[in-house]
């Protein structure tokens, strides 16, 4: 079973990287084939919003997001972190995102498969760390990741969001955080083998 895992953070030692490696961890030792993508070190451009991609589905800016589309596809499961930026996602985060206009547009214009319909083919974590501790830190990046998981196909089977961390490597003073990402991994994988 393969599994793709997406570091959103520019910083590669950053809280989310922590946690996400953590869950690979997890999901890895439930026997699953973990992909490894590290956002900041791609060649990708923002969408463009030229629409390339109407008539087969398939964007037409040729970067590192080809190869982001064929992995997603060949997957059964994502798990995806970033960190909290001006209560959205980091900016490597979001290009991934737009650029996924593409298979919006292979859904839902070109196999006119209407908004909400059929099962996930796939299932999903998201991983994200704020600074700060308002109580709607997170609503913005839920929202969406709602939409960009279904997107893709992917259930957001479950989210690790965790406030009041800022320093790199703050996570590692929570060690229970370090253990739910594990065991989320670990839990994403069993999840997927159930259906
Ligand atoms: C550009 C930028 C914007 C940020 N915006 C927010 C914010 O809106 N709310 C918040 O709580 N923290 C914010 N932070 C803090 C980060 O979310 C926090 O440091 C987090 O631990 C970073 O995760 P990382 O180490 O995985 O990159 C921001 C940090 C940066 C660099």
């Amino acid at each position: 079973m393969k599994v793709l895992a997406v570091y959103g953070s520019p910083r590669r030692k950053g809280n989310t990287s922590i946690l996400l490696r953590r869950a690979v961890e997890g999901a890895r030792e439930a026997g699953a084939e973990v992909e490894e993508i590290v956002l900041r070190d791609l060649k990708m451009s923002p969408c463009l919003e030229i629409y390339g991609c109407k008539k087969t589905g398939r964007c037409v800016i040729q970067d590192d997001f080809q190869d982001f589309h064929d992995r997603i596809l060949e997957s059964e499961g994502l798990m995806l972190a970033s960190p909290i930026f001006f209560y959205s996602v980091s900016a490597h985060t979001k290009i991934l995102i737009d650029r996924c206009q593409s298979l919006w547009v292979k859904k839902h214009w070109i196999d006119q498969i209407p908004t909400g319909a059929g099962a996930f083919k796939r299932k999903g974590l998201f991983i994200s760390v704020g600074a700060t501790k308002g109580k709607k830190l997170f609503d913005g990046v839920l929202l969406t990741m709602k939409y960009f998981f279904e997107v893709l196909d992917v259930e957001l089977w479950n989210s690790l969001l965790y406030r009041g961390m800022d320093f790199e490597g703050d996570v590692l003073k929570h060690p229970q955080y370090l253990e739910e990402a594990y065991g989320a991994g670990k839990d994403l994988v069993a999840a997927i083998k159930e259906t």
